[in-house]
């Protein structure tokens, strides 16, 4: 279902036994003759939809960051403040939120939104119901018939979220981020949406992790959003044009997909690429087949035009690919494309949880990460939550990766950290998504998360 978020803003919150038509109503309802100049029946249940799926299914909006302090940055300009842009965005609407979250909790109201929806996707199936809304071959027709068939598929969905059972675990939420002040150009879209299907996590097969989407990404996701020109600085200063290749991403254990996406749709509303008829390219990449079928099930989803039949150029090209850090790290002889040419900005969410991650990772950025020149730096963005139970391997970062030396002393390249922030979000829908997500209290009693967000990239590190 597209995502309507400026109709779901002006929604009346009212509880579905009050807002819905009674569920006598809904065959009359599908029924109704087309009126010229009203709303169709199939626009007016499209929007009951909407709004079960406001209190049921509501999109992930930002990752609640409350605030973040750099720890380490070459740059002794960078502020050490809290981080009122994203804050202030997300208090905007919190009673709307609240009474939402009210009517989400009434067990009765529940139960009401779920008669409501079996009983639509039940007349929707009746004969008679079903030679209207197909027995017309026309243009006209087949449109109706896409919108009725693509009703039952959203109102089938909700069912399965409503319930709380969603099939076999299975959810696709939509992750919903603002632009802020800090969009690239006046074009730039004011939010960007990405809509995600997590899977359920197979406790008996660890691999399975690339299936959810987890807080890290959303973090990661927002960063990219709000801040185009630090990730994308080369495609927006125009400094890498004339070069031959497009400005190329790569992710690292893309899981769902939701950074690379992100990525992709921030490319996509950037006015002007490098070159007019060459898209920019993002290689999402994962090693566990069933995650990566996920992430390509995600990317259609988003980019409907990036799949196989469907050969027409976009501003941006999303594809996945097998990556599987440990054996591409001793990996001997030429890459192959899509790994090939190196990349101009490499991306991981959520990547270092045992103790030889950081080691591989930074094996597979010296092959995969572009030399820098006199226009470009190429650089690697690093999220990673700071988990109690996992400190050994997220420290094992700082052993792998000096930090970049202060003084400007002549040396040879290696990949260092050039900078490092804590992020401190809420424990919201975003953070709730992987299921090993730690939360700590602050000192006012509230959950929170802390995630350390590197920024590495070619320099000569420090010497002790
Ligand atoms: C905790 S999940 C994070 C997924 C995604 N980045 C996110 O934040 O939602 C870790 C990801 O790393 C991938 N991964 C783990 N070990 C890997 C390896 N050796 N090579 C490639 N990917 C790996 C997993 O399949 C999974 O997608």
């Amino acid at each position: 279902m597209p995502d309507n978020d400026s109709s779901r803003e002006n929604l009346v919150v009212q509880p579905p036994t009050a807002h819905l038509p009674s569920i006598k109503q809904l065959e009359q309802l599908l029924l109704q003759p087309a009126v010229q100049n009203q709303p169709d029946s199939l626009s007016t249940l499209r929007q009951h939809l909407e709004y079960l799926r406001s209190i049921y299914n509501p999109p992930v909006r930002g990752a609640q960051r409350r605030g973040r302090r750099f720890v380490f940055s070459v740059d002794e300009s960078q502020p050490h403040s809290p981080d009122p842009a994203s804050s202030s965005a997300f208090l905007d609407g919190v009673s709307q939120q609240t009474q939402l979250e009210i009517i989400r909790s009434d067990a009765f109201e529940q139960s009401y939104a779920l008669r409501w929806l079996s009983a639509l996707l039940r007349v929707a199936q009746k004969e008679d119901v079903t030679a209207f809304f197909t027995s017309d071959e026309s243009e006209a027709g087949d449109t109706r018939k896409h919108a009725f068939s693509s009703l039952i598929d959203t109102s089938a969905a909700l069912l399965a979220s409503c319930s709380g059972t969603s099939g076999a675990g299975v959810i696709t939420r939509d992750f919903v981020f603002s632009t802020g002040s800090q969009g690239a150009s006046q074009n730039f879209p004011d939010q960007i949406s990405v809509s995600l299907t997590d899977r359920p996590l197979d406790n008996a097969d660890f691999r399975s992790v690339g299936a959810q989407t987890w807080g890290g990404a959303c973090v990661l996701a927002e960063e990219l959003v709000q801040k185009p020109s630090i990730f994308f600085g080369g495609i927006l200063t125009g400094s890498r044009k004339g070069e031959p290749q497009p400005f190329r991403v790569l992710e690292l254990g893309a899981g769902t997909g939701l950074v690379s996406l992100a990525a992709a749709k921030v490319c996509e509303g950037i006015p002007s690429g490098l070159h007019p008829t060459v898209p920019e390219e993002i290689v999402a990449t994962d090693y566990y087949p069933p995650v990566l079928q996920n992430l390509e099930a995600n990317i259609a989803t988003n980019f409907p035009s990036s799949t196989p039949d469907n050969a027409h150029p976009t501003k941006v090209k999303i594809t996945t690919q097998a990556l599987d850090w440990e054996a591409f790290a001793s990996l001997e002889g030429t890459i192959a494309s899509p790994l090939s040419p190196p990349f101009d900005l490499v991306l991981g969410a959520d990547i270092i949880y045992e103790t030889l991650h950081a080691q591989w990772i930074r094996k597979c950025l010296h092959k995969l990460l572009r030399q820098p020149t006199e226009e470009t730096n190429p650089r690697f963005h690093l999220m990673i939550p700071l988990r109690p139970s996992f400190a050994a391997e997220s420290g094992t970062m700082e052993s792998v990766f000096p930090f970049v030396g202060r003084d400007s002393t002549p040396g040879e390249l290696e990949l260092v950290i050039f900078s490092k922030e804590i992020i401190i979000c809420g424990v919201g829908a975003s953070t709730q998504a992987g299921s090993s997500q730690v939360p700590f209290e602050d000192a006012d009693g509230d959950d929170i998360v802390r995630y350390a967000y590197y920024v590495i990239g070619w320099g000569v590190g420090t010497r002790v």
